[in-house]
């Protein structure tokens, strides 16, 4: 059995003024008709029941997601009283499903990537899910690295232990969350590193355990939730015990955690996440998934008209307007209808300063 987790707690500050704190990225449509969300869910159906896929996410976003996905029950889309990141998210997971289902290999999915092959992505899922349930393992997916960048997971790729179909298992040797540019500029010229995809497989029991060792205060918190489950009692449990679990995310409360000895503490094994996939983090990120090349203008969000001179590698979202670029370059230019974002490609990382300078309920 496999037991999909899509993580939908996140805010996604730097795709203001679009997302807004009751409508972050994950439930927009930033790449065609369908939300990030219902994306998410959509390609997971090749392997999972629907019947099985649980969301975790928050009490912003709760109701509008309920409506993205009319398919998954309410009693398996939990609202988190307060964010805790993503290790309590996880762990929440396996508490619930471990006392009655130990074997179910439990996916953790984040909702705001994007996957251009989805036949691949569900060949690989399904190889990933064979190796978690196989022990007490732990799969992640690499992705091939293209520039030294600090915002992701690396793994260390050592031997291939075996081939599913034709799909490589690698053992890991290292996991490195976010590391610094200089680590990450090492870890691309090494040449066996790959990104983490942010995605994991492991069984329930293998999930709890990993939870008990590596972050044991944490457990009998969530014990205590996913005992409640379904009672008339859950919302009040929730809400005492939930805040109180530390606030980390499972890269570093579980995947980084080494020996003494600086080995790795875990069975973690890489399968290629090679279904192109791309975590859409930026405005940047977006002009590079949906434009040609660097040079593109992008005119997003079904704007009447376009006429450029002189322009390139410019990013605009201005529904219902006629755009005219005229002598720019790498621009990000992002109209709703209260709010107007001016920036660069080069500086769309820092959107989510201007959100924490408005101090606004974005
Ligand atoms: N329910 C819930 N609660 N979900 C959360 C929370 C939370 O408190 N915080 C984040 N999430 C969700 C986000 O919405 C996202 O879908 C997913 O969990 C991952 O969180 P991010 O905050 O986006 O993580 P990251 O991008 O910094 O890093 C992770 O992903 C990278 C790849 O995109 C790590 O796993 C990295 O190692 C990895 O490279
Ligand atoms: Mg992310």
């Amino acid at each position: 059995r496999f037991a999909p987790v899509i993580l939908a707690g996140g805010s996604g500050t730097r795709f203001w003024p679009r997302s807004r704190r009751a409508r972050a990225k994950q439930v927009l449509a930033l790449d065609g008709d369908d939300t990030m969300i219902q994306q998410t869910l959509m390609r997971l159906l090749p392997v999972a029941d629907v019947s099985d896929v649980w969301v975790i996410t928050n009490r912003l976003l709760d109701k509008t997601i309920s409506e993205q996905l009319p398919m998954i029950s309410p009693d398996h889309i939990l609202s988190e009283p307060s964010a805790r990141n993503t290790a309590p998210a996880c762990a929440l997971a396996a508490f619930l499903l471990e006392p009655t289902e130990p074997e179910t290999v439990i996916g953790i999915f984040p909702s705001d990537h994007v996957v251009a092959n989805v036949r691949r992505f569900a060949e690989v899922i399904a190889a990933g899910v064979k190796v978690a349930a196989a022990g007490e393992n732990i799969v992640v997916l690499g992705v091939p690295p293209t520039r030294p960048e600090t915002g992701y997971g690396y793994v260390e790729q050592g031997a291939v232990t075996e081939t599913i179909g034709d799909i490589p298992v690698t053992r890991v040797k290292r996991f490195r969350e976010k590391p610094d540019k200089h680590t990450a500029e090492k870890f691309l010229a090494a040449g066996n590193f790959a990104w983490n995809g942010g995605i994991f497989l492991w069984s329930a029991r293998t999930l709890a355990n990993a939870i008990r060792e590596h972050v044991p205060d944490m457990a009998p918190l969530l014990e205590k939730i996913a005992a409640a489950h379904g009672t008339p009692e859950f919302e009040a449990v929730f809400a005492e015990f939930y805040p109180q679990c530390e606030n980390i995310s499972v890269d570093y409360a579980i995947l980084e955690r080494r020996s003494a000895k600086g080995e790795l503490k875990s069975n973690i094994y890489c399968l290629p996440a090679d279904f192109d996939w791309n975590d859409l983090g930026s405005w940047a990120s977006l002009h590079e998934h949906l434009g040609e090349n660097d040079d593109s203008n992008v005119l997003d969000g079904a704007t009447t008209g376009l006429v450029t001179i002189e322009s390139s590698g410019n990013y605009v979202y201005a529904p219902g307007k006629m755009v005219a670029l005229l002598g720019v370059e790498g621009l990000v230019v992002v109209e709703t209808p209260d709010a107007l974002l001016i920036t660069t490609r080069e500086r769309s990382q820092d959107v989510s300063k201007v959100v924490r300078a408005l101090h606004i309920d974005m």
